[in-house]
């Protein structure tokens, strides 16, 4: 059995019942705009948002939960799939899901209309069911989200990033969302707060890996659904060349920065950066740093008796790290 279907397997019923809550939460009156959102069920990612939620929801509460729990779900795929929208208009990025990005299809200015219908879709779904608790995680989520994304360009801009500075970027632009997921999956149940705090937690260290593991995908040809080899020439210093740039001689960095400052449109030059990162190890230590995010979110699970549901949880950890898109 695929990794995938032995982590939904003990969830199967609820995500049936949340595509279909997903489905109808992105109905509108306007014709284009059903087009287009009927576009985007139709290629649907991963679902490992949702996934979290349900799980984390499910494991704090011994199986037992309600609507309050769908509707998180529902949310965060919402403003995931809007950050994805907007995310692909801001890196100019043709693909998306193994087919054609909504920008590319329909260009910018109405994909960042669909993003902002997304978005809000997604918050009233929460105000309209006065679920405020699950309205402030997931708005502190957004907030972070939005910064990080501007920090991301602030320095691909200067071409000053330092390791700090890169691991508070995809906490915000990524793991922050994740983080919301579990701590959703535990608010949505009663949890109380140092409980909803610890599963936010847990869900910004995995979020962490996850991002580390988009980072290593763009160092590969390997055919995940959206284009790789596009971090350098958006300028977007990710952990193997910053690594790479730390160990290297004054000499050797010149030429590094200079060819993400002024030769990034230049696919050999690209590729001569990617091989020298490889060569100089960075692909080896990010993927070390990749696991020492894994372990610490899978020891955060220790104190939970076991159950299917964290049995799952364990393996959605695992999958983050070993996943082939
Ligand atoms: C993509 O997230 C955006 C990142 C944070 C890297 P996913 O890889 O979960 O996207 P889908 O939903 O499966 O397409
Ligand atoms: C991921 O950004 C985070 C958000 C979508 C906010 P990236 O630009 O690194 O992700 P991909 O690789 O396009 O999915
Ligand atoms: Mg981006
Ligand atoms: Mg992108």
């Amino acid at each position: 059995m695929k990794l995938v279907e032995k982590i939904k397997e003990p969830i199967l019923t609820e995500m049936e019942l949340f595509e279909y809550k997903f489905k109808e939460a992105m109905i509108s009156k306007v014709p284009l705009l059903n087009r287009i959102t009927h576009y985007i069920v139709r290629r649907k990612g991963k679902q490992m948002r949702p996934m979290f939620v349900f799980l984390v929801a499910k494991m704090v509460s011994e199986g037992n939960f309600d609507e309050r729990t769908y509707r998180g779900a529902a949310i965060i795929e919402l403003i995931h799939t809007a950050t994805l929208v907007h995310d692909d208009v801001v890196d100019d990025s043709n693909r998306r899901r193994g087919f054609f990005s909504i920008n590319a299809l329909w260009k910018n200015k109405i994909a960042v209309l669909v993003g902002d219908f997304l978005l809000s879709k997604g918050l009233l779904l929460s105000i309209d069911n006065n679920d405020f608790d699950i309205l402030k995680l997931i708005s502190v989520a957004v907030r972070e989200m939005s910064e990080g994304e501007l920090l991301q360009i602030e320095k691909a801009r200067k071409l000053d990033i330092t390791e700090a500075v890169y691991f508070e970027i995809i906490r915000q632009k990524t793991a922050t969302l994740i983080a919301a997921c579990c701590g959703i999956g535990a608010a949505s149940v009663g949890c109380k707060d140092e409980e909803i705090e610890k599963m936010r937690l847990f869900g910004e260290l995995i979020g962490i890996a996850f991002q580390i593991k988009d980072d290593l995908f763009d160092y590969t040809d390997d055919k995940i659904g959206k284009p790789t080899g596009i971090d350098i020439k958006e300028q977007k210093m990710t952990l193997p060349l910053i690594y790479a740039l730390n160990n290297c001689t004054d000499k050797e960095k010149k030429w590094l920065i200079n060819s993400v400052k002024n030769h990034n449109r230049n696919k050999t030059r690209v590729k001569e950066v990617i091989a020298f990162v490889k060569e100089k190890g960075g692909i080896e230590y990010t993927t070390s740093k990749m696991k020492e995010y894994q372990v610490k979110a899978l020891e955060l699970l220790n104190s939970y008796p076991n159950s299917p549901y964290k049995e799952s949880l364990l393996t959605m950890v695992n999958y983050v790290i070993e996943r082939k898109k």
